[in-house]
C-alpha cells in the first residue's frame, strides 16, 4: 500500500507586508533583509484571522479538489506550532467546520518540520491502520507571535497554510517512498536557539533565535538527513527531480548548495514573496510549483526541514 498525494492547496491571508513597510517602523531596509534572507514580502493575517481559519479555507479548497467529501475522511492531522488555543486542537476546529464526521483528528507540533513529522505520522497511520483518506493540513501565523520591535526576527517569518489528501492505494509507483525523522533536545547545547520567550505556562512569549546558530545546524542536520534518506533508499540526487525544504531562508539554501554539494537548480524557492512559514512553508512551496507547472505528476520530491527543538527530517516521495 502507498499513501498517494491526489490533491494539494494553500491559502495565504490577503494583506502582504514588504520589507519597505517594515523600514518604516523599524531600523532595518529592505536591501539588509532581502541580502540576508532573499524574503521581499510575506502574507500576515488580521487580528481575527486565526491558524484554523487559515486550515479550513486550505481544507475546503483541497477538498473540492480531489472530490473527496468530508464524510469520507478517516483522519485529519494538523502540523501546527501556533494554533489558535492550547486546546481544543486545530484539527478538531478542522473537523467540525467541514463536517468531517467520520475523521478522528489530532495536531502535531514539531516546529519548522512539523509537515515532515505530520507526514511521517498520516503514512504510518495509513499503513497500521488502513486509513483511506487522510487531510493533512500545515497551518501557521507566526505573525502573532514575533516581537514586531525586534528587527532579527519580526522580519523572517510570514503566515500560511497548505493542505493535502492523502489516499491509500495499491498502485506503488508513486506516493510516500520513505520518511526520516530526528530530534536533539539536548538542553545545554539547543534550547535557547530558537524558542518561545514565555514563562513556562505564558502562551503569550515572543520568538527568540540565536540565528547565527539556527543557520549553522539547519545547514548540517538538513545536509545529514538528505544523505541518510537517499542513501538508505539506494538513491542518489539523480533520482530526485525536485528539492522542496523549509523556506526559512534563501540563503541558508545557497550555503547548504555550496558547502554540501547539492544542486541549487533542483531547489524550489519560494521566500522571496512567502517568508519563512514554519511548518506551512514546504507545501506552500510545493502548490506554487505545482501551480507555475514546475513540480509535475510523476516527479519524485525530496522534502527537508529542520525546526525548534531542535527537530529536523527529510521525506521522498513520488507524485
Ligand atoms: O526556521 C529557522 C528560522 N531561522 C532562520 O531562518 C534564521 C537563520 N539565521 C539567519 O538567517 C541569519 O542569522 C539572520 C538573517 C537572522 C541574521 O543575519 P546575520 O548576518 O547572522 O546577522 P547578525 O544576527 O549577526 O547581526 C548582524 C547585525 C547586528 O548589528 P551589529 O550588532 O553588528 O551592529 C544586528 O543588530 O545586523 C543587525 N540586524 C539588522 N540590521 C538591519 C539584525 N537584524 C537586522 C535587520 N535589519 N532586520
Amino acid at each position: 500500500m502507498k499513501a498517494k498525494i491526489i490533491g494539494i492547496s494553500s491559502y495565504l491571508p490577503s494583506r502582504v507586508v514588504t520589507n519597505d513597510e517594515l523600514s518604516k517602523t523599524l531600523d532595518t531596509s529592505h536591501e539588509w533583509i532581502y541580502s540576508r534572507t532573499g524574503i521581499a514580502s510575506r502574507h500576515v493575517s488580521a487580528y481575527d484571522e486565526l491558524t484554523s481559519t487559515l486550515a479550513i479555507e486550505a481544507a475546503k479548497q483541497v477538498l473540492e479538489q480531489s472530490e473527496v467529501r468530508p464524510g469520507e475522511i478517516d483522519a485529519i492531522i494538523v502540523s501546527t506550532t501556533t494554533g489558535d488555543t492550547r486546546f481544543p486542537s486545530c484539527a478538531c476546529k478542522v473537523q467540525g467546520a467541514i463536517g468531517a464526521s467520520k475523521a478522528f483528528a489530532f495536531d502535531v507540533n514539531a516546529a519548522c518540520a512539523g509537515f515532515i513529522y505530520a507526514l511521517a505520522v498520516a503514512d504510518s497511520m495509513m499503513k497500521s491502520m488502513k486509513l483511506k483518506n487522510v487531510l493533512l493540513i500545515a497551518s501557521e501565523t507566526l505573525t502573532k507571535f514575533v516581537d514586531w520591535t525586534d528587527r532579527s526576527t519580526c522580519v523572517l517569518f510570514g503566515d500560511g497554510a497548505g493542505a493535502l489528501v492523502l489516499q491509500s492505494s495499491d498502485d506503488e509507483t508513486s506516493g510516500i517512498i520513505a520518511t526520516k525523522l530526528y530530534s536533539n533536545g539536548d538542553e545545554e547545547k539547543y534550547n535557547s536557539i530558537l524558542s518561545h520567550n514565555g514563562a513556562q505556562n505564558d502562551y503569550r512569549g515572543y520568538i527568540t533565535m540565536a540565528g547565527r546558530s539556527v543557520f549553522k545546524y539547519a545547514i548540517e542536520y538538513m545536509a545529514m538527513s538528505m544523505h541518510d534518506i537517499l542513501n538508505e533508499n539506494n538513491m542518489t540526487m539523480n533520482d530526485i527531480d525536485w528539492v522542496i525544504p523549509h523556506q526559512a531562508n534563501r540563503r541558508i539554501l545557497e550555503s547548504l548548495c555550496k558547502m554540501k554539494e547539492f544542486p541549487l537548480e533542483k531547489f524550489v524557492i519560494t521566500t522571496e514573496n512567502h517568508a519563512n512559514t514554519s511548518s506551512a512553508s514546504i507545501p506552500l512551496a510545493m502548490r506554487d510549483a505545482m501551480y507555475r507547472g514546475i513540480v509535475k505528476k510523476g516527479d519524485t520530491l525530496l522534502f527537508s526541514a529542520l525546526g525548534a527543538g531542535l527537530v529536523w527530517g527529510s521525506a521522498i516521495i513520488r507524485l
